[in-house]
């Protein structure tokens, strides 16, 4: 096929972009979106302090508008993310124990509900590791309302929306070190356990290569039972960008679990990391190389 979405498809995968609501009136940035993407989500506006800015009064709007989009055009929606301890609103930064306790998991009921049939996979808890080699939990305050916060925050959004996939989603979790082995140790024992977990999101923000045991990585994961996604990738421009791109759209493809890839924005002009220049089309929406690598990587075989 001829586009990110309809190759990937035909594969048994989605293709997705994070994308912002306030650019949806951008004519090249919608054209492409349209165009290649099945997948979309939201970059900033489901977050905590998108859609809780003072306590127990929600709001929607801005997520709305990517949820409309996507559903007028037949596209998936991944929910990013329910807690994480970065993008907290003022109000719940300073709270702690039982009444912070209390406030996450109301978010998380009431967002999980709000969108409820709507979405096809949420990050329900994102980055709750430490980098590094201890293989320990994130110090923050979400963490120190007690160990057992992740899997009451996957029972409260399953009760919320249960068609929904949940998710577990974090970064240099892609090789097999003692961060990703940390995450993979919880995973066993939700599954043992019968805590509702799906899917476990690989966000994929690389150098200029990607790591050798990435495939390996994916499929340790997909062998304890749960779907696997990339979830934000991204890969620093250079003379190894088509190719970097090129491997991982490969590994996801040789891991049956893997079910779909989402690249975090659309034109380089777009992404987090300025300068770096690490996406699919150039800031004119033009294109690139790396583009071509992935196409040609999901209609190969
Ligand atoms: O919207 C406000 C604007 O009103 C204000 O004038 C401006 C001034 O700083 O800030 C704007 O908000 C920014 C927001 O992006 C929207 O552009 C925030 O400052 C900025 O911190 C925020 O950055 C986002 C970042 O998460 C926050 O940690 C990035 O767009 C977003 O790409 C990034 O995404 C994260 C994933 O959620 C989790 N994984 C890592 C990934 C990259 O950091």
């Amino acid at each position: 096929a001829t586009t990110l979405d309809a190759s990937a498809a035909a594969k048994g995968r989605y293709f997705g972009a994070a994308i912002a609501a306030n650019k949806l009136s951008d004519p090249v940035y919608t054209g492409i979106l349209n165009r290649e993407f099945d997948s979309v989500t939201a970059e900033n506006e489901m977050k905590w302090d998108a859609t809780e800015p003072r306590q127990g009064q929600f709001t929607y709007t801005a997520g709305d508008r990517i949820v409309n989009h996507a559903r007028a055009n037949g596209m998936k929606v991944r929910g990013h993310a329910l807690l994480w301890h970065s993008q907290e609103p003022s109000w719940a930064q300073s709270m702690s124990g039982t009444a912070l306790r209390s406030a996450m998991m109301n978010h998380v009921t009431k967002v999980a509900t709000y969108y409820k049939g709507k979405i096809h996979s949420w990050d329900v808890v994102n980055e709750a590791f430490a980098d590094g080699n201890s293989g320990a939990r994130r110090d923050s305050n979400l963490q120190r309302t007690g160990n057992d916060w992740i899997e009451a925050a996957f029972r409260a959004a399953r009760a919320a929306d249960p068609a929904a996939k949940l998710c577990y989603n974090d970064y240099n979790t892609d090789s097999i070190n003692p961060k990703s082995t940390a995450v993979y140790n919880m995973v066993k024992d939700f599954k043992a356990r019968g805590v509702p977990i799906d899917c476990v999101g690989f966000q994929s923000h690389f150098g200029t290569t990607i790591p050798s045991d990435y495939k390996a990585n994916l499929q340790r994961f997909a062998a304890l039972g749960v779907d696997v996604q990339i979830t934000e990738l991204d890969i620093e421009q250079g003379s190894n960008q088509a190719n970097a791109y090129k491997q991982a759209t490969e590994a996801c493809l040789a891991v049956s679990r893997c079910t779909g890839i989402t690249v975090w924005g659309i034109r380089d002009s777009d992404s987090w990391r300025t300068g770096k220049n690490p996406l699919l089309f150039d800031s004119s929406g033009n294109k690139k190389a790396a583009y071509t690598a992935v196409l040609n990587a999901l209609n190969a075989g």
